[in-house]
């Protein structure tokens, strides 16, 4: 019997961030030709002024995933070959077989890299980092790549104003490797969910996945329902435990966070936390107004642009976090 090796005692670093955002544009105008909206009640309510949408004969989750994952190896410089794993978080990918994992794992060279899909919604990206985090750190896997990408465009019905004028489509990718320093890395997470809230926001395929109270009438099978306003009342709430639960677990006080690296679903999500915890605002990144919600998409481009302007104080942890459907929810404390 081969008796396993004594627990590896290392951090993680990111090497490369990358992330993908399509030309195409939607703006709130565009919005209020096809539905009843205006472009003020949209920015009133959510602060969003555009988002950016796939053209859907040359892009999708396959091609921003793979372009969001190659800048990342780009800005590295690392070769797709030396990836132990990839990670791809997305509710929306192309084939549920192949993986887009696996698909982008072929088109990079990444072969023989394991690689899966995960489904986390809004969190998809903050779960890839933290199960990616946790299996460097143990020694299971030397370098992993992870995206989180969302084709939001492909499934929103647009008759639906409801939800259309939220979404917007990215990916956003980060390479993850050992590094002697144990302190380096996730130095707290958390991943929740909470399975009995699923109907405030889910993707019905078929007439039996209806929740009570939905009907198959007026409802566009394949295409995102949210009842907002529920959603609304768990994000305020989810987002601001989150945020003050990984600080007082880290012990950390509010100014002793870098940057406040947030999932992106409504300006006045945002700004409540900021209220109510006493965040200092300069450090809570904010690019709603562009790219609109982009789900698993968010805080992977948040990342990658933070890092990319160089916005992040490296020399204090940054606080990630982010919730979404499922209901989900999850948090990261990182030590550069
Ligand atoms: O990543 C997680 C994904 N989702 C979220 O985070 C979404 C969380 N929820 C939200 O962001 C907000 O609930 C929305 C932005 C979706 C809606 O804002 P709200 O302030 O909660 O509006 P509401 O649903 O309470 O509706 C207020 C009014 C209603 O009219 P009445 O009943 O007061 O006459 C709606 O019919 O606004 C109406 N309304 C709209 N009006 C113009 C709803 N959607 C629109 C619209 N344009 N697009």
């Amino acid at each position: 019997m081969k008796i396993p090796p004594p627990p590896v005692h290392r951090g993680v670093r990111i090497a490369g961030t990358g992330s993908y955002v399509p030309e195409g544009l939607l703006t709130n105008d565009d919005l209020a030709r096809m539905v009843d909206t205006s472009d003020e009640w949209i920015q009133q309510r959510t602060g969003i002024r555009r988002r950016h949408i796939c053209d859907p004969t040359t892009e999708g989750t396959l091609v921003m995933s793979r372009e969001a994952l190659r800048r990342a190896l780009d800005q590295a410089g690392l070769e797709a070959s030396s990836l132990d794993m990839i990670i791809v978080a997305t509710v929306t990918m192309e084939m549920t077989c192949p993986s887009t994992a696996a698909r982008i794992a072929g088109e990079l060279g990444a072969t023989p890299a394991a690689a899966f899909d995960i489904t986390a919604a809004c969190c998809g990206f903050l779960y890839a980092l933290n199960l990616a985090d946790t299996l460097v750190r143990s020694g299971r896997a030397d370098r992993v790549g992870i995206v989180g990408c969302d084709w939001m465009s492909s499934i929103i019905d647009y008759d639906d104003r409801s939800c259309s004028i939220l979404f917007g489509d990215a990916a956003g990718a980060a390479v993850l490797e050992a590094t002697d320093d144990p302190s380096k890395g996730c130095i707290h997470q958390t991943m929740h969910a909470d399975g009995r809230g699923w109907p405030a926001l889910y993707i019905p395929r078929r007439d039996r996945d209806l929740a009570d109270g939905d009907t198959v009438e007026g409802i566009r099978l394949g295409c995102l329902r949210m009842n907002g306003r529920e959603v609304y009342k768990f994000a305020v709430n989810q987002f601001q435990n989150s945020i003050s639960g990984a600080l007082e677990a880290a012990e950390l006080t509010p100014d002793e966070v870098g940057s406040y690296i947030c999932h992106q679903s409504n300006l006045r999500i945002i700004e409540s936390a900021v209220e109510k915890l006493g965040l200092p605002r300069e450090k809570v990144y904010v690019n709603i107004d562009e790219y609109g919600n982009s789900s698993a998409g968010s805080v992977g481009l948040c990342l990658d642009q933070m890092r990319t302007k160089g916005l992040i104080d490296e020399s204090k942890p940054s606080l990630l976090v982010a919730f979404g459907g499922g209901m989900t929810w999850s948090s990261c404390v990182w030590n550069w």
